[in-house]
């Protein structure tokens, strides 16, 4: 029934969309949904590459049945263990007893834990090859991008590269499963909002990964979310490589928090001052209002991050420490940093933004501003002079 797209000879997409879910880990916006991709290849052997998240299995279990066409599923390749990937293995080992898992050491103590599956297991190490008929296989491991279990499968007759969660997006696919075949144009900021929520921490085992990988010729990424990139790989390839390596574009992001607008009339002051000073690229966040997977993905984006908030219990307004706890965890890196802050009665959000910029090592730009109570024309002039400084610095950088 199903006319399933074939990605090369034989090579078809059997993923699914997902629509419904609101929250991607129950915590990450999915506006544009996400998909969770699948790939069989069918061969002297037949092989599907990783499942599909469990609440999908049933589509999935009936479009796998179409494309084998009466055969049976000799190989299941477990590139990534986690459940959106891998929720579905337990219903297909029921309903093709006979497959053999391939997965690493790491992946078959997820497997037990997870599926209580224990047998039926093929091991594979760094550079193993498998033989299916004209396809021949070999297998890295990448680990950290984005679990330790994490491994890619490269197809070298055709060129593909099944990259488990690497080069994923968010964002379901419309219809096209190839880029070539569709307007990719929304997905570049679903990308980078997707590498800063779930794989942001990991750029150090990323970098590891590309430099691996770019030893092979690569013509095709068969991410386990999002479009299949052929046309667009590179640049898919290059974003990665940017995120990765924390390397923010010419702009700024502005992130505070505000009770009743007194520094968020700070924020605007900076901003003027940014856009008149040249900047271009300004975005604004009110991490009241932002979600956090927003704000991430502009601090991701950005070179130059601003940050304000006021003193509340004697300490950072508690928007503000929520989202300077997910910058740590995710250890951004080289960001040109400026801050401000206010009080009523006594300061504290100043020095704790100070603090945290020391420890994260980042460059600090201009004069910090703290204002008690309302903007006056001297705080105004200061928080002016703080986006001339960061505009300034953004134009000596580039
Ligand atoms: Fe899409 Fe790390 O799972």
């Amino acid at each position: 029934m199903y006319k399933l797209k074939e990605i090369a000879d034989k090579v078809y997409y059997v993923g699914v969309n997902d629509r419904q879910k609101a929250l991607f880990e129950n915590m990450w916006p999915l506006p544009y949904g996400v998909s969770y991709n699948s790939y069989l290849i069918v061969d002297e052997k037949t092989v599907l590459v990783d499942t599909v998240d469990v609440c999908y299995s049933d589509i999935f279990l009936k479009k796998i049945a179409d494309a084998l066409d009466g055969r049976s599923l000799d190989y299941l390749i477990v590139n990534h263990m986690e459940p959106d990937h891998a929720g579905s293995i337990r219903l297909l080992r029921q309903q093709y007893p006979d497959v053999q898992i391939i997965g690493n050491k790491q992946t078959f103590g997820m497997l037990a834990g997870y599926h209580n599956i224990t047998t039926g297991l093929y091991e594979v190490k760094e550079g193993d090859t498998l033989s299916i008929g004209r396809h021949q296989l070999s297998f890295y491991m990448a680990p950290m991008v984005h679990w330790p279990e994490v491994m890619v499968t490269y197809d070298s007759t055709d060129k593909i590269l099944f990259s488990a969660d690497a080069f994923g997006t968010y964002g379901t696919l419309d219809g096209g499963v190839i880029d070539s075949e569709m307007n990719v144009e929304h997905y570049w900021e679903e990308m980078i909002r997707y590498y800063s929520n779930i794989v942001g921490k990991y750029g150090n085992p990323v970098q590891r990964a590309l430099q691996k990988l770019s030893a092979l010729d690569i013509q095709t990424i068969c991410s386990t979310h999002g479009p299949v990139w052929r046309e667009y790989a590179a640049k898919a390839i290059d974003i990665y490589d940017r995120m990765s390596r924390y390397e923010g574009e010419d702009g700024v992001a502005i992130v505070y928090g505000s009770m009743y607008g007194n520094t968020e009339q700070m924020a605007e002051a900076i901003a003027a001052s940014l856009a008149a000073n040249g900047v271009k690229n300004i975005v604004m966040h009110n991490v009241s209002k932002s979600p956090a997977s927003y704000v991430l993905k502009d601090i991701f984006k950005y070179k130059g991050l601003i940050i304000g908030s006021p003193t509340y219990s004697n300490r950072l307004f508690p928007e503000i420490e929520s989202i300077l706890d997910k910058i740590e965890t995710r250890e951004v890196k080289n960001r040109l940093y400026g801050y401000f802050g206010s009080f009523t009665w006594a300061g504290a959000a100043v020095k704790n933004l100070a603090a945290f910029g020391e420890k994260m090592k980042w460059e600090v730009v201009g004069v910090p501003v703290e204002q008690k109570q309302a903007l006056n024309a001297d705080k105004y002039a200061e928080c002016w002079a703080l986006g001339e400084a960061m505009a300034e610095k953004l134009k000596k950088e580039n």
